[in-house]
């Protein structure tokens, strides 16, 4: 039977993808075999090899062996690639974080981060994550030492030096939340308009969807989240989708709910010209990062420990 990422490109989307954890695809060869099914996973992102501390832990001295474990299976595979993420208050090392900069030294900074990632990755990915999690969860943009130095004006600079950098790749913004059309959702599509007021070039919005069986907005609900951002002539895409159960163990009756809930969100996305396409956030209850992050919960993914599929496998099938 047909794997989600032919489903997906059936069904007007560019690509099914999933996170490629850097330390389980060599020690895992389940793991590694559905990964590299291209008509399982149409793109891969890594889940942690690109980030700046992974990038650059020191000033000026970089490093790509976990970014191209990614780069590389994709290319071997004929898989596309999402490429996650450069201006980001967490993953930086302190260096960069507890330095004490002024807006020339802290531009400097970044061009030089963002020159030489970009650089290395030019002409493989088909995104960049330029910004992550800028918007606090309540609304309100989020601390870190690009706001405290700069304001807002960090968004448009960091669009502005990504385009510089590889002027042929997505440029997004990626965030979590953005999915329940609340004040932070407000506070994103400020955002945008802040950008696109600077003349700076932006091309999409990430929607992470780390989400909550049970507790996932409706297949029309999302949709119209999503359109408030197509509406200002960007695209979208869910990028690190996950549904999590509170509580576990799951009882059957809520795993059919998370493939509702996963059912609701892709079908939200096949329904909004401009979403692009669907990423898990990992694709097995075996290796994920919900239980270290949100103790007590999780099961969030698609194939259970043991890589069956679940409800939510064939849920997301019958949208696409
Ligand atoms: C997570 C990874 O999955 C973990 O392995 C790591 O320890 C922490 O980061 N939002 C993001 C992702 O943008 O980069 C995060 O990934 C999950 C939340």
């Amino acid at each position: 039977s047909a794997q989600l990422n032919d489903l997906a490109v059936r069904a007007g989307l560019k690509y099914f993808g999933t996170a490629l954890g850097e330390g389980t695809i060599n020690s895992d060869s389940q793991y590694a075999a559905i990964l590299s099914d291209k008509s399982m996973f149409g793109q891969l992102v890594p889940e942690n090899g690109m980030k700046w501390d992974s990038t650059e832990p020191s000033r000026g001295q970089f490093n790509y062996n976990q970014g191209d474990i990614s780069a590389n299976t994709a290319k071997k595979n004929g898989q596309g690639l999402r490429c996650h993420a450069l201006v980001w208050y967490s993953q930086l090392p302190s260096w960069v974080s507890q330095g004490s900069w002024n807006k020339q030294t802290l531009t400097s900074v970044m061009e030089t981060h963002i020159n030489n990632v970009m650089g290395h990755y030019k002409g493989q990915c088909y995104a960049w994550d330029v910004i992550n999690e800028t918007i606090s969860d309540s609304g309100g943009w989020r601390d870190s030492v690009f706001l405290r130095t700069f304001g807002t004006d960090y968004f448009p600079l960091s669009f502005n030096l990504a385009k510089k950098a590889d002027p042929n790749t997505k440029l997004y913004y990626n965030d979590y939340n953005l999915e329940y059309n609340a004040a932070k959702t407000d506070y994103a599509v400020d955002l945008v308009k802040i950008v696109q007021a600077a003349g700076a070039p932006i091309d999409g919005v990430g929607f992470q969807g780390h989400l909550i069986v049970g507790s996932t907005p409706s297949r029309a609900n999302l949709a119209t989240t999503l359109k408030r951002f197509t509406a200002l002539g960007v695209e979208v895409a869910y990028t690190e989708l996950d549904i999590r159960h509170a509580s576990l163990p799951a009882s059957s009756q809520a795993s059919v709910t998370q493939g509702n809930d996963y059912a609701n969100v892709v079908g939200s996305c096949v329904d909004v010209d401009g979403c692009i396409g669907v990423t898990v956030w990992g694709f097995t209850d075996k290796h994920s990062w919900i239980p270290g992050t949100f103790p007590g919960e999780g099961d969030a993914m698609i194939y259970d420990s043991n890589y069956n599929r679940k409800p939510a496998w064939t849920s997301i099938s019958s949208v696409l």
